[in-house]
């Protein structure tokens, strides 16, 4: 009898997470290394934020709380949906989880049974396949090449739902691409949806305030209301407000769903951190003031690397709408050698290269179902961004 659960042969470790890994190692190691593998802000966690933890702790916030959160926080969370997304959610159906990642899981573990299946839009967020098939659903990887600027079409979605579709997982702005749909581009894969009842939706609204260019964001739910009783809105406080280390992510949805998503982590994990709670109010209910400025910083960076990137022949890289990801093509650089005389077969094997003969450390596209792609996190400083584009100019330019 195997000692380990047979499901975990269904995962793999998350790639990303091994890439930061990896570059920090190299770097404790006395390499010179420049990470743009990290899907974090490299922004402080807001001053206001932080005091309204310090405070809690002294107030002696420090107990068990309702497993999937605070009165208080739920009821920001709905005045967060109305003055955002004009959605309107009673605190019954609001949950609080530790991460949007755990918020995600909890929907899926609450509601797949073998042979479900899971539309994923690929290039995806590394976890969402991994999560399905650890709560023993099918996920159906429907492609969104760079092509159509890496959105799903409804055509692709069309053809990726079957009777057995239990679940549409959509992410804009999205991780790994960065890429953002427009309301009619949004609205055009809600008349889908709208034809088939028995598919849910799980909206990771994770980079909401992360948009560029006076580009509106939209949330399914919002653009077609007939989606309402069967969509789940997913958010949380980890990137807008810099509080990737506090966990604390939230949904909201009909309470059926919430009901059976408190009732799995009032049997794992209960509550999230009652400290990160009351700072997650103070996130939603302060100034959201550095909001904005923060986005002119991570607009400027977002132009550089994109502008050093498609100066770099064999590489194409589009411009994104939102969050803090480009996901440059390398089709032109398959099948050539690198100064050291690896032969780029593969997205994995360029960026392998690229960390062992440059220091620069991306994760490949593989990791996120469409290659051959890599993915650059510009949550960095402008130096560094400057130098790693450098870097991967000069690797690109010594290919033959
Ligand atoms: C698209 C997307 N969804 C969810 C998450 C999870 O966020 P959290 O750190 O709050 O668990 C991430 C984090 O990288 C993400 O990129």
């Amino acid at each position: 009898m195997s000692f380990l659960s047979a499901t975990l042969d269904r995962v793999k470790p998350s790639p990303t997470i091994a890439v930061t890994t990896l570059a920090n190692e190299l770097k404790a190691a006395g390499k010179d290394v420049i990470g743009l593998g990290a899907g974090e802000p490299d922004f402080d966690t807001p001053d206001n934020i932080k005091a309204a933890a310090k405070a809690a702790i002294e107030a002696g916030k420090t107990k068990y709380t309702a497993p999937d959160g605070i009165p208080e926080l739920k009821k920001a969370i709905c005045e967060k949906f109305k003055r955002d997304n004009g959605l309107d959610y009673e605190p019954a159906q609001v949950s609080v989880g530790t991460g949007g990642k755990q918020i995600l899981y909890n929907a899926l573990m609450a509601t797949l049974n073998p042979g479900d299946e899971v539309v994923i839009p690929a290039p995806y967020w590394v976890s969402y396949p991994d999560m399905v098939l650890l709560a023993g659903g099918e996920p159906a990887i429907a492609e969104a090449g760079a092509e159509t600027a890496y959105k799903l079409t409804p055509e692709a979605l069309e053809a990726a739902i079957t009777p057995k579709t239990k679940w549409f997982i959509f992410n804009s702005p999205s991780n790994p691409t960065g890429a953002a749909y427009t309301r009619a581009e949004l609205k055009a894969l809600t008349d889908v949806l709208m034809r088939h009842p028995q598919v849910w939706v799980m909206s990771d609204d994770m980079y909401e305030h992360l948009v560029y260019d006076d580009f509106e964001f939209t949330t399914p739910a919002q653009v077609e209301p007939g989606l309402y009783d069967r969509t789940l809105t997913c958010n949380g406080v980890s990137k807008a407000y810099a509080m990737t280390g506090w966990r604390i992510g939230y949904a909201a949805g009909p309470q059926k769903l919430i009901a059976a998503m408190r009732k799995i982590q009032s049997q794992s994990t209960s509550n999230p951190c009652s400290i990160s709670q009351w700072a997650a109010l103070e996130a939603l209910t302060g100034t959201q003031d550095f909001i904005p400025v923060n986005n002119e910083t991570f607009k400027r960076r977002r132009d550089l690397v994109v502008e050093m990137l498609n100066a770099i022949d064999g590489i194409t890289c589009p411009t994104p709408e939102g969050a803090f990801y480009v996901y440059p093509s390398i089709e032109g650089c398959i099948g050539k050698k690198t100064a050291a005389g690896t032969e780029i077969d593969s997205d994995e094997t360029f960026a392998k290269a690229l960390l062992e003969e440059t220091g620069v450390a991306v994760v490949f596209g593989a990791a996120f179902g469409l290659s051959p792609c890599f993915r650059v996190s510009y949550a960095t400083s402008d130096e560094n961004l400057k130098e790693a584009c450098g870097r991967i100019q000069s690797f690109c330019a010594s290919l033959n």
